[in-house]
């Protein structure tokens, strides 16, 4: 057995390689910028490359180290070349935050095939697709590591005119713990992150207005997340702090969902 780290040092990933999807903006940028600052290399990954330099200049600009890789999660063969891209620019992978995911707002009645299949694809098949892939990686070079999903309290709870969002959230979390058990033998720890309404640039407004100062009134801490608020249970999911923690949930809501 490994000397347990100093509680200091419990988060610290120096010498680790992530890859984050979905990177380009929102959660994604923010989970690469705060694995950089805890000492990660980190592969920023999404479609558009305009972005992720932004992004990776934005890590280099304090002495971390990020490499921009283009990354459609829907398509296999961009998975794969751009996980091999990652791994021969940043060594052995060590930790996966399946983070891109979309979602389409509208009637249940209102929704039509190819809505369904857009969400499904990115945000279920997508995360499938990479972790697989990068568990591939991992298994072949037996170093074992971290596969972060980023679900949502709605993969358990529901609201209206996201059901396609909804349910492939709720399989996420089933898909996290069915590579668990599997993976376990290899070393490898997949567990999810289920975050509640957090303020990015994304639903910034729709959580400004009427509809989403009633729904912060729901919420028991009485605010909207922030991508910060995340930062402590990436950390814990990235780093060897989660060594015993394997196919679990981390809600990160200020009650939202407990709340009735
Ligand atoms: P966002 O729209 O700002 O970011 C999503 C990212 O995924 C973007 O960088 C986008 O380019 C990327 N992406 C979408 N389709 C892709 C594809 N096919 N291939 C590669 N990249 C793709 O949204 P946000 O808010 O940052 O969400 C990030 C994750 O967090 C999503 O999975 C979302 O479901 C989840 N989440 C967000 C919450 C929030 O309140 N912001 C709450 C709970 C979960």
């Amino acid at each position: 057995m490994p000397p347990t780290p100093m509680p200091q040092d419990l988060f610290d990933l120096t010498g680790q390689a992530a890859v984050v999807t979905g990177a380009s903006g929102g959660l994604g940028r923010h989970f690469a910028i705060t694995l950089a600052r805890a000492g990660a290399k980190v592969a920023v990954a999404a479609r558009r490359s305009d972005r992720l330099t932004a992004v990776t200049r934005e890590i280099e600009a304090f002495d971390g180290r990020a490499f921009p890789v283009r990354l459609d999660v829907t398509d296999p063969k961009s998975v794969r070349e751009a996980m091999a891209a990652a791994e021969t620019e940043l060594g052995a992978i060590t930790i996966l935050v399946n983070n891109a995911g979309i979602a389409i707002t509208k009637p249940l009645l209102e929704q039509g095939e190819a809505d369904w299949d857009s969400v499904v694809d990115t945000n279920l098949k997508g995360a499938w697709l990479v972790a697989q892939e990068v568990a591939h990686h991992m298994v072949r070079l037996g170093h074992g590591g971290s596969i972060i999903n980023v679900a949502s309290i709605l993969g358990w709870r529901a609201v209206a005119q996201v059901p396609a969002y909804g349910a492939s959230k709720a399989g996420l979390i089933q898909l996290t713990r069915s590579m668990a058990v599997e993976l376990a033998r290899h070393g490898i720890r997949v567990n999810a992150l289920a975050p509640g309404y957090i303020d990015t640039d994304l639903n910034h407004d729709f959580l400004e207005s009427e509809v989403g100062q009633a729904l912060r009134r729901r919420v028991p801490q009485r605010r909207f997340g922030r991508p910060e608020d995340l930062d402590g249970p990436l950390l814990l999911l990235a780093s060897d702090a989660s060594r015993h923690m394997t196919g679990s949930v981390i809600t990160v809501d200020g009650g939202h969902s407990v709340g009735l």
